[in-house]
């Protein structure tokens, strides 16, 4: 078969990597693609964003499967495009899609369905919003409603906090039209996880449980970004957690959603807060998350090419994954500056003696070809992903790789999978 995967991240180069080697597929494509991408797939200029042109190149290329990488074409309703066309989509619909699209329309479904969340108010009344700030006069979490790539999430553990946090989105509309709307939900304690589940609709197969590091500094300090690191899987979740989370969200998220009509076709991502026996939901996305998914891949042995598409087609009852041994860490090299304004265009160096470290992959995240040298063009740059017996080994390897790739004023966390190591 013939794949399209739309995008142009890491986790799109993980999701080419890994599909390429399936026997079933005879030709990746990748739109837009990056600097490394093109290793694995053929890559062509079509934004991630443009829905009618990503419909127009599955069309004209006649792929037999297209896998939406990042939420805002799948938000924008690129799914529902490509059913309509009659093509077969790894990805929500529209609808089913507000689960990350709305945090209010995902607070509202848990709700509705009796999943574990944080309790919460929706506000788009400034007055209103900083009415409830004052009657929970303590600690609280203030979310815009809308995609804010990552970053709409405002930790407050003052009363003062909260108000400026209710003032940035609601008055000076921080985060633009996202920010249209806010909730504000309890601060919760515990430590994160996350598991992705694919989807097809009714049925769902979960992969192994994964951790990523937010935070742009060592010993999680400094400002949110996409993610810095992360690695699978997290020890955190136990053979009998992992029951409860299927139990208590995933399915319940399923059959939620095709229960409320709009049925959940792709990777249903739960990110999880866990305090000893209690469990609530962060946040759902609606896609493999970034850098989660290269990790991920790399530990899976099955043939995803196969599994997406029998999610695509509904037909995913009984299907079950297989893994490698051990564990996989991804490392993040970002460039100076990120998650603030940074450099581009920076000559990388090292990449191929990177590439000679047994068991690590370099995925490219913000990279692109400049003659014959790759250079950077994103914040995060390279996710630098490793395989080992264990958790220890999977690490030094991928640090021995990074410590190889160099490039002026590159950075990264030192410290990812800090957790797994306790
Ligand atoms: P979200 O995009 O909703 O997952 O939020 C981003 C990050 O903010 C999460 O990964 C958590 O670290 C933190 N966070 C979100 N909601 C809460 C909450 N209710 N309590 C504590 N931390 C939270
Ligand atoms: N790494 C978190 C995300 O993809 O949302």
């Amino acid at each position: 078969m013939k794949i399209l995967v739309v995008g142009g991240g890491g986790r799109e180069h993980a999701l080419c990597w890994k599909l390429a080697q399936s026997e079933n597929v005879s030709e990746v494509i990748c739109a837009p693609g990056n600097g490394g991408i093109d290793t694995h797939a053929r890559c062509v200029a079509v934004a991630a964003e443009d829905v009618d042109g990503q419909v127009a190149l599955a069309k004209s290329e006649q792929v037999d499967l297209v896998v939406v990488g990042p939420e805002a074409p799948l938000v924008a309703g690129l799914a529902d495009r490509l059913d309509e066309a009659g093509i077969p989509v790894f990805g929500p619909s529209q609808k089913a899609a507000m689960l990350e699209g709305s945090k209010r329309f995902s607070k509202e479904f848990m709700e509705r369905h009796g999943i574990p969340t944080a309790r919460f108010t929706s506000h788009t009344d400034l007055e209103e919003a900083l009415q409830e700030v004052a009657r929970r006069n303590g600690p609280c979490v203030v979310k815009a409603d809308g995609l804010a790539a990552g970053k709409g999430v405002l930790l407050c553990q003052t009363t003062d906090e909260a108000n400026a946090a209710v003032h940035s989105i609601l008055a000076d509309k921080a985060f633009g039209a996202a920010g249209g709307e806010l909730v504000i939900e309890d601060f919760l304690k515990g430590e994160e996880a996350s598991i992705l589940a694919i989807c097809d609709g009714t049925d769902f197969v979960t992969l192994i449980a994964a951790q990523d590091h937010k935070a742009a500094y060592d010993g999680d300090q400094g400002p949110n970004t996409g993610g810095m690191g992360a690695y699978c899987p997290a020890p955190l979740v136990t053979d009998a957690l992992r029951k409860k989370i299927i139990d208590e969200v995933i399915r319940p998220s399923v059959d939620g959603m095709a229960k409320d009509g709009t049925p959940f076709k792709g990777v249903l991502y739960a990110g999880l807060m866990i305090d000893g026996e209690r469990l609530n939901v962060l946040e759902f996305n609606v896609r493999f998350g970034d850098p989660e998914c290269q990790p991920l891949l790399t530990m899976l042995k099955s043939d995803l090419a196969t599994v997406l598409l029998r999610a695509a087609k509904g037909q995913l009852a009984g299907t079950e994954l297989e893994w490698h041994d051990g564990s996989a860490v991804c490392v993040v090299l970002a460039a100076g500056g990120y998650p603030g304004s940074y450099e581009k265009g920076d000559v990388i160096s090292g990449l191929n003696e990177a590439a000679t470290v047994p068991d690590v992959m370099v995925f490219h995240a913000g990279t692109q070809k400049d003659g014959d040298n790759i250079v950077t063009s994103g914040g995060r740059v390279l996710g630098v992903t490793g395989r080992g017996a264990d958790f220890g080994d999977a690490r030094e390897k991928t640090y021995r790789a990074c410590d190889l790739i160099s490039w002026n004023g590159m950075r990264m966390r030192r410290d990812i999978g800090h957790r797994a190591m306790k």
